[in-house]
């Protein structure tokens, strides 16, 4: 007997970033400093206490309880959290193509209504190889199958095998729907380049030509950018996608307004044809109606209110999370360099990760550091080092830690 469709897939959810912050708060009441927690993924000061930017909460407690009651103008989300959320992201450099935006739930709402939008079950998402782990997840529940590509040839984004996973995907279905996380990518914080959205853009044309192309782009962290200038540039390179591609942008408040608990979002959709933008509100609105139906209203205007009457605050206080976070991977980038320690390139953001290829190695070396009181998250690919929360004092001699505890490991094998 069972009281669950027989599709449901029973394998208890593990997210071991819960589980290895548990294991740390532990053992941090033992033994103190000699614990290192780099698993966390929220901004934290070195007090490793959650950072939570003024500006956005005086406002949000100053906000009318009733802006907190309400649902929200409509499914779609409230017409100024809409403009905004485009002004924020786009500023104006997309000025060719029909675009609209759609809250939903976080940037995990957004990555959920794209799973269950593009591509019918059995059909291909390609992902990369090195990725935030709830991309593979969500298109598995989903019904959708993967193909990755590697994300890095040496030390620059791996065209050759994204442009391999594309031709391979275009034969066998109608539409290839790909995804890219950038700038400030999790795990790895690489951006890409403005030449590399060149390149990137020259593909996903030429793949259109044969074949339609959703080309989607996480942008959860690209406020962290080290050059402040610089974090909406890759926008600049849409104006010149094809008839045949659609953009849809992820972005998230999580991260943005350190409003992680909050849940909001939105869905961006670029595309030449206000025809082919249309289709695809018309199936996200009804996707947010029959889930989530409306998001969080406070949310909504909290941040239409931090993006407008007090933009400059909001751009300060991202930009000391900013300069922590350089602070704090200029310590352990350099450390690593000197010790040999092999990373992915690392550019800017939250992570960076230890390249472990060998993924019997990585585990080992994962439960390895835990026992030497290091607290990492593992995956694809290596070991993720969460500098957003590394507090500088525990950055400093913690590359060598890791590599004494490689050295050993690789001596007993
Ligand atoms: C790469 C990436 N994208 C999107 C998200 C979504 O975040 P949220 O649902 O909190 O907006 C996260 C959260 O960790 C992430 O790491």
């Amino acid at each position: 007997m069972r009281f669950h469709r027989k599709s449901a897939d029973l394998t208890p959810l593990a997210d071991i970033s819960f589980a290895t912050a548990a294991r740390a708060r532990h053992d941090r009441e033992v033994n103190g400093d000699l614990v290192v927690q780099a698993s966390i993924g929220t901004l934290c000061d070195d007090q490793q206490k959650i950072i939570a930017f003024p500006s956005v909460y005086e406002h949000f407690d100053a906000m009318a309880a009733r802006s907190k009651a309400r649902y929200a103008e409509s499914f779609t989300g409230n017409a100024s959290f809409r403009e905004a959320v485009a002004a924020w992201v786009l500023e104006d450099h997309v000025r060719t193509l029909h675009r609209t935006v759609i809250a939903t739930p976080g940037g995990t709402g957004a990555l959920w209504a794209a799973m269950n939008t593009f591509l019918d079950p059995g059909e291909t998402v390609i992902l990369p190889g090195i990725a935030w782990n709830s991309y593979a997840a969500m298109a598995g529940h989903n019904g959708l199958r993967i193909r990755t590509y590697e994300m890095f040839a040496d030390e620059h984004f791996n065209f050759a095998s994204l442009r391999q996973a594309m031709t391979d995907v275009s034969r066998r279905q109608d539409r290839v729907v790909f995804l890219l996380n950038t700038p400030c990518n999790n795990p790895t914080g690489y951006s890409l380049s403005d030449g590399e959205w060149d390149i990137l853009i020259d593909l996903v044309n030429e793949v259109s030509e044969t074949c339609p192309v959703v080309m989607i782009v996480d942008v959860a962290y690209f406020d962290f950018v080290n050059d402040p200038a610089a974090r909406s540039s890759f926008c600049r390179h849409l104006d010149r996608i094809s008839d045949s591609v659609m953009v849809n942008i992820l972005f998230s408040i999580s991260k943005t307004m350190t409003a992680y608990g909050m849940r909001c979002g939105a869905s961006i959709l670029l595309a030449r044809r206000q025809e082919d933008v249309r289709n695809i509100e018309i199936i996200l609105e009804k996707t947010a109606r029959l889930t989530w139906s409306n998001v969080n209203n406070a949310a909504m205007e909290c941040f239409a209110w931090a993006v407008t009457a007090d933009r400059d605050t909001l751009k300060e206080e991202i930009q000391a999370g900013v300069s922590l976070l350089k602070e704090r991977s200029e310590i352990f980038l350099q450390e690593a360099a000197e010790c040999g320690l092999e990373l992915y390139p690392y550019r800017e953001g939250f992570f960076c990760t230890l390249k472990y290829e060998d993924p019997a190695f990585a585990a080992e070396m994962f439960r390895a550091l835990m026992d030497n009181h290091i607290y990492t998250v593992r995956v694809n690919g290596g070991i993720r080092i969460a500098l957003c929360s590394l507090p500088k004092a525990q950055a400093a001699g913690l590359a060598r830690r890791i590599r004494t505890v490689q050295d050993q490991l690789a001596a007993e094998r």
